[in-house]
């Protein structure tokens, strides 16, 4: 089998750790850069047969056209999002595009927890306090899940792990799927409902579903405006899901309770890079991290020892299928 040469983008630590590990079997010779791919910057792919990109990375019609011409091949995306590829331009051009669909759903829904856990019981704002020996407890109330009602939307791999966690916190789950899996929800006490009535339902409101077209800025002033007052908002997804401007308008009146957030629509170029020497360029992001009811992560969900490993053995399977001119995996597959 002929070494096939990856030219990897977005790359951090944690990535060629991780994919230089797995490389080796996959008869794969790796390239990394830090930089994120886009249009003005793809002519560095050149004799690579196949780039390997994250959710950052921008692969629109122009960039695949400098791919396609620098003779690569396949698109592998080490991520199960593809918001971020031109799959027509893609297919029009004669390149094949491949992701992780699962890799591993506990890793972002534990994250999803995770983060109302910390915002509900102000472990953040505790944390901070005990550390200048502040050990008072004022403005540090939070409510016991249990019996609560959580609303998720979407209910595919990711969700349907968050809402088991919140079942076994006793808490009472609703979801809305235009695909629901009836025989799920049954199996573990889970309700599907119409998404009106789950915004009016919910105390937490737990995003899970794709970005596409539809369902950009699903929560915006009117579906905010159907939600229960003081609701908590968490959002592992997509940040494009969320209008941010609407959220911070709804915190200012205590429409929202509390909003946890792993992504952010304009994430790109912020997220992943240590800004801390430099003022920060995007007043939104700026406005939110003010409020003491916002915890926001840096596109962290998926970042645990099982997802990394098996994101970098399924890429390097594709790759290496690929090579071998073997047809790739019927789900993996996108163009
Ligand atoms: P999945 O494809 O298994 O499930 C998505 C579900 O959303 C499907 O059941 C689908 O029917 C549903 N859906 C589609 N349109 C909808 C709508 N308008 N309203 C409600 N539900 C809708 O995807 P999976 O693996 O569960 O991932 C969910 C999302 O999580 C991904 O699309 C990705 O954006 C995000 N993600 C975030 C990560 C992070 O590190 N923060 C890591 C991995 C995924």
């Amino acid at each position: 089998m002929d070494v096939v040469t990856v030219a990897f983008y977005d790359t951090k630590p944690y990535d060629r750790e991780y994919f230089s590990r797995a490389a080796e079997q996959a008869g794969a010779e790796l390239h990394f850069h830090e930089f994120r791919l886009a249009a003005s910057n793809a002519s560095s792919a050149a004799g690579a047969r196949v780039v390997c990109v994250f959710v950052n990375d921008r692969l629109d019609r122009e960039c695949l056209q400098v791919l396609a011409d620098g003779g690569v091949k396949l698109i592998a995306l080490r991520c199960a999002g593809f918001n971020n590829v031109d799959l027509a331009a893609a297919k029009e051009l004669g390149l094949g595009v491949v992701r992780v669909p699962a890799y591993s759903p506990h890793a972002v829904a534990e994250h999803a927890v995770a983060l109302l856990m910390t915002l509900n019981r102000k472990i953040h704002r505790a944390f901070n306090r005990v550390r200048e020996l502040n050990f008072s407890l004022g403005g540090l109330v939070g409510f016991d899940l249990h019996g609560r009602t959580v609303g998720i939307v979407g209910t595919g791999k990711i969700g349907r792990a968050a809402a088991q966690i919140f079942r076994g916190f006793g808490c009472d789950v609703c979801a809305y799927d235009p695909y629901p899996s009836e025989e799920w929800a049954s199996d573990f006490g889970v309700r599907y409902v119409t998404l009106d009535e789950l915004l009016g339902a919910s105390e937490v409101v737990s995003l899970h579903l794709p970005l596409t077209p539809e369902t950009f800025h699903l929560i915006g002033p009117e579906s905010i405006a159907r939600m229960k007052p003081g609701a908590y908002l968490v959002n592992t997804s997509r940040g494009k899901l969320v209008d941010s401007a609407a959220v911070i308008a709804a915190l200012k009146s205590g429409q929202l309770g509390g909003v946890a957030l792993d992504v952010y629509e304009e994430e790109e170029g912020v997220f992943f890079e240590d800004h801390s020497g430099a003022a920060l360029q995007d007043d939104v992001l700026s406005r939110l991290l003010t409020f003491p009811n916002v915890l926001i992560t840096s596109h962290q969900a998926f970042l645990t020892e099982e997802a990394l490993s098996a994101i970098a053995g399924i890429t390097l399977d594709s790759i290496s299928r690929f090579a071998r001119g073997e047809e790739a995996v019927k789900e993996r597959t996108l163009a």
